[in-house]
């Protein structure tokens, strides 16, 4: 029977592991043993998925990015190019550490940019966007905008990745899918439209405008 997934010749599939339905595995990929990848992903070229990690359904990793063991990717994330993970705070090449893997939690929607570092045992809240480049060392919110280095988050950002820049009786509005976000603590954002742990409805999922046509003239913070 043809495997349910697509895998490039080049890739390295090792046994055993699990891959999920309608997954796309691009050249010169590696997925260790006992790796899970949920159903539609996709890996671009030079993805390696270490031995026990999980990747939820829809995950979409672009080209040369290692998700290291002790890591855990929920549905919908995307992992910018050449984004790196971690998942020991102090290697040292005499030192087996191997039993003391941090945990970084990824969690549903989360975006991580180009060529960002996240520094293990720290959680990227739902739908929150890291900014290319940036060095995260603390956990971020869901929906958090964080650049920089050290990364600091700078706002709010919607599920549909725009920065939420002006609230009018509190309530901010994503220029793109006109969801309602709304702050309901210092530091807590929830959309008063859609669950966080909700999938979007197909007709939120696919993109109209190009990002600067909903910014070009707006005010930053
Ligand atoms: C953060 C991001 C979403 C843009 O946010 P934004 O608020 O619209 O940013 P703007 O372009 O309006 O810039 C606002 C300020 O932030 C700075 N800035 C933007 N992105 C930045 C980043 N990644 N790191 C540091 N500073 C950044 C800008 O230089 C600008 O600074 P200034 O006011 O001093 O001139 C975007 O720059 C980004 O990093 N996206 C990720 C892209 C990516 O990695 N894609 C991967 C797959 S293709």
């Amino acid at each position: 029977m043809a495997a349910p997934y697509q895998a490039h010749p080049s890739a390295i599939i090792d046994t055993p592991c699990t891959i999920g339905a309608g997954t796309k595995i691009w050249h010169f990929c590696h997925i260790c043993a006992d790796a899970v990848l949920g159903e539609n992903c996709n890996l671009g070229q030079n993805v390696m998925i270490a031995s026990g990690v999980r990747l939820g359904r829809n995950v979409k990793i672009q080209n040369n990015v290692s998700v290291y063991a002790g890591t855990i990717v929920e549905d919908d994330v995307f992992l910018g190019p050449s984004c790196v993970l971690t998942n020991v705070s102090n290697p040292r090449a005499a030192i087996n550490r191997r039993s003391l893997y941090e945990p970084t939690l990824i969690r549903r929607g989360a975006t991580v940019g180009a060529n960002a570092t996240i520094v293990c045992g720290v959680t990227l809240g739902r739908h929150c966007l890291i900014g290319a480049g940036a060095v995260v060392t603390r956990d971020v919110p869901d929906y958090g905008l964080v650049t920089g280095v050290p990364g600091r988050r700078r706002g709010w950002v919607s599920r549909h990745g725009h920065p939420l820049r002006s609230a009018r009786d509190g309530v901010f509005t994503c220029p793109e899918s006109r969801l309602r976000y709304r702050e309901t603590a210092p530091g807590v954002l929830r959309c008063l439209d859609l669950d966080e742990d909700a999938p979007l409805p197909a007709a939120l999922a696919v993109g109209t405008q190009p990002y600067r046509s909903f910014h070009d003239g707006l005010p930053h913070p």
